[in-house]
């Protein structure tokens, strides 16, 4: 007998003998689902937090091939591409009926050449393409979903040249979520194509419990709105998602992150600095850089803070934390990202609407006090010299100061 880890023999001695006459090749009836087998990853792919552009928050279903093409031909022009985005995802509202054989197909208005088509044109350009389904019966844009047709729509996917898919979670009725995710985790598997997998259940039920051996990224909260703060209807601010998102960080890793949603910078409801703020803390959490703006039409200021190199080596940065914050004192906060090396990601931030001073101790870094560090300022790009013990500095309202500290 095949020697069994011991969950497996756990369950097996409360299981019945019901088929154990079956044949040898049958499907072993003790075989655990694909998300508890002990030592599965997801994929092995995502190793630093994904990063590209998604149609949903500046197009939402107003996307058409036109749209894909020219953000595809600006993430190359605007040197995002050469900053690190890498996937193209359309989200909502590409699909059409599925055919008599229950095979998906795109919209013909608004995908008139056929998604093969504009995957390899965003292969061309040097892209990774991305696309967008629902683990219920209809999306939530109300196109159909994949419930029912897991492993068909992987297989059509990976023809089409798919290495993105994000799943959502509208119209899912009874189903259990880390089934339905498991079941299509497996499909994108059983089409032998690297599909980043990203899983978009809003947090409800909590993947970051379960998700780590099925998907590379989970959806901890609502949607982002474009927003400082609060509540719009279903959607929220970006400091709210901050305060969602944050508390998670012991569960992300490389090839599984937290995902608190597509980036708002640049579509038009912060300001410039809050956007800043935004992509800097995106950057601390070790979230996904997808951006979601009108790349072809952004402004210099923009471009500027989506292709800041050094915040995005903060992010990407090998050893994979999820930084978080390490003190509080009313609006102002510190917080921190161990980094490859031994260095740290320092965040000043003031939430408030007046300047602050805001101080961080080696002590809430986790160093000894006495130790020196050489401290850099990202968004400045200048070197502060040696500091040892702490730093302080002021913060301008809704602000940040984000500093590299290395031995
Ligand atoms: C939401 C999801 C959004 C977007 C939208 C499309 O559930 O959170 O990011 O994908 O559906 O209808």
């Amino acid at each position: 007998m095949r020697k069994l880890p011991r969950v497996m023999l756990g369950l097996m001695a409360g299981a019945s003998l019901v088929g154990a006459a079956c044949a040898e090749d049958a499907p072993d009836p003790n075989r655990l689902p694909p998300s508890q087998e002990p030592g599965r990853t997801a994929n092995g792919l995502a190793l630093t937090p994904p990063m590209g552009w998604n149609s949903w928050n500046k197009f939402a279903c107003k996307v058409n091939e036109q749209v894909i093409r020219e953000t595809a031909d600006s993430l190359v022009a605007s040197g995002m591409k050469d900053a690190g985005y890498q996937y193209v995802v359309i989200d909502d509202c590409w699909q059409g009926a599925r055919d008599k054989d229950g095979f998906i197909t795109a919209d013909a208005s608004r995908f008139p050449s056929g998604i093969k088509a504009l995957a390899d044109y965003v292969h061309s350009k040097g892209l990774k393409f991305g696309i967008y389904s629902d683990a219920g019966r209809l999306t939530c844009g109300k196109r159909p979903g994949s419930q029912g047709h897991e492993y068909q729509d992987a297989a059509t996917y990976a023809r089409w040249g798919v290495d993105y898919l994000k799943y959502d979670w509208c119209s899912t009725g009874t189903r259990n979520a880390e089934e339905a995710y498991a079941l299509m985790a497996d499909a994108l598997r059983a089409t032998g194509r690297p599909i980043v997998f990203s899983m978009c259940e809003w947090g409800q039920n909590k993947a970051w419990l379960w998700a780590e051996k099925i998907g590379n990224l989970w959806r901890t909260t609502g949607d982002i709105t474009d927003k400082w703060d609060g509540t719009v209807t279903y959607s929220n601010g970006m400091m709210r998602i901050v305060d969602q998102n944050e508390p998670l960080w012991p569960y992300a890793g490389p090839g599984h992150w937290n995902d608190p949603d597509m980036l708002e910078v640049g579509n038009g409801g912060m300001t410039t600095e809050e956007y800043r703020t935004h992509f800097s803390l995106w950057s601390t959490m070790a979230a996904p850089l997808i951006a979601g703006n009108d790349v072809a039409r952004m402004t210099p200021e923009i471009r500027a803070i989506l292709t800041n190199r050094e915040v995005i080596a903060v992010d990407q940065d090998a050893l994979g934390r999820q930084g978080h914050r390490v003190a509080k004192d009313g609006d102002g906060e510190v917080w921190m990202k161990p980094l490859a090396g031994g260095g740290r990601a320092l965040l000043l931030l003031n939430r408030g609407d007046t300047p602050r001073t805001i101080r961080a101790d080696w002590a809430m870094l986790d160093l000894p006090p006495a130790l020196k560090l050489s401290a850099r300022d990202v968004w400045a790009h200048r070197d502060l010299g040696q500091k040892a013990s702490s730093y302080a500095v002021s913060v301008a309202p809704h602000a940040v100061s984000m500093v590299v500290l290395r031995p």
